[in-house]
């Protein structure tokens, strides 16, 4: 693992912009794109950079299943906002949450995972370990699957939840395999809030009960953190 600490997100974000920056000069087109808090500075800079997205594909990590494009919850407005709105991609995909047909759509993203492998994936990490949506307790070998939320991430998503009747429970998400399959994965980690999280994916033992602990088999992992998240690391 390549572990990196920076001042504050700023700068930590700045890294991450300068890694896809020089990811597309190489030519590299398909990036596994990652939603919530974390990646908010990143796009910011995405958006207001002459970078060139014409050519690329980008591959959501996840979506909560029940909710649809037109539902600013969910993960295909999150990214509209964020960032499609602004750059235009070649392709764009995102797990359809309203397709209740599992298998069907199961089968779809698995289709698209292989069709465009993953140059880079970027990540965050949830306070109880989790990648992607994959939960403590998920198995390594995972690929696309519908998993039911963590208490935990529920929990942590109450604010981003307010307006909805009923709070998803359940989330279509790539599995820990689809992730482990990229190239490169860049993870964002930033806050107190994650330190316990960062210091058990990175100094434990690699167990099914921190899910991005499986990141440090990965050959070409850059953690990118801001030092609150590190606090807790003992190199
Ligand atoms: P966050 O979520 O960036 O909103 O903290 C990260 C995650 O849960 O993976």
């Amino acid at each position: 693992m390549n572990i990196q600490i920076f001042a504050n997100k700023e700068e930590a974000s700045q890294q991450a912009f300068i890694l896809i920056k020089e990811a597309l000069d190489q030519n590299k087109l398909n990036f596994g794109m990652m939603t919530g808090e974390s990646p908010k500075l990143f796009y910011q800079m995405l958006r207001e950079s002459d970078l060139d997205f014409t050519q690329a594909n980008s591959i959501n990590l996840d979506e909560f299943y029940g909710l649809g494009e037109e539902d600013e919850h969910s993960y295909h407005y999150y990214m509209e906002k964020h960032l499609f709105k602004f750059k235009q991609f070649n392709q764009t995909f995102i797990p359809n949450g309203k397709n209740y047909n599992l298998i069907d759509e199961i089968d779809r993203y698995e289709q698209i995972l292989a069709d465009y492998p993953r140059d880079i994936q970027m990540l965050g990490i949830g306070v109880n370990g989790h990648i992607g949506f994959n939960e403590p307790g998920e198995s390594f070998n995972s690929t696309t699957h519908l998993t039911r939320l963590a208490e935990t991430t529920i929990g942590t998503y109450q604010n981003y939840f307010k307006g909805l009747e009923r709070p998803p429970e359940y989330a279509y998400s790539m599995g820990i395999k689809s992730i482990m399959d990229a190239d490169q994965i860049i993870l964002l980690a930033f806050g107190a809030h994650k330190a316990k999280a960062v210091r058990d994916m990175i100094e434990g033992p690699v167990t099914r009960k921190v899910p991005a602990s499986i990141l440090q088999n990965h050959p070409n992992t850059v953690i990118l953190l801001d030092r609150e998240a590190s606090r807790l690391l003992n190199s």
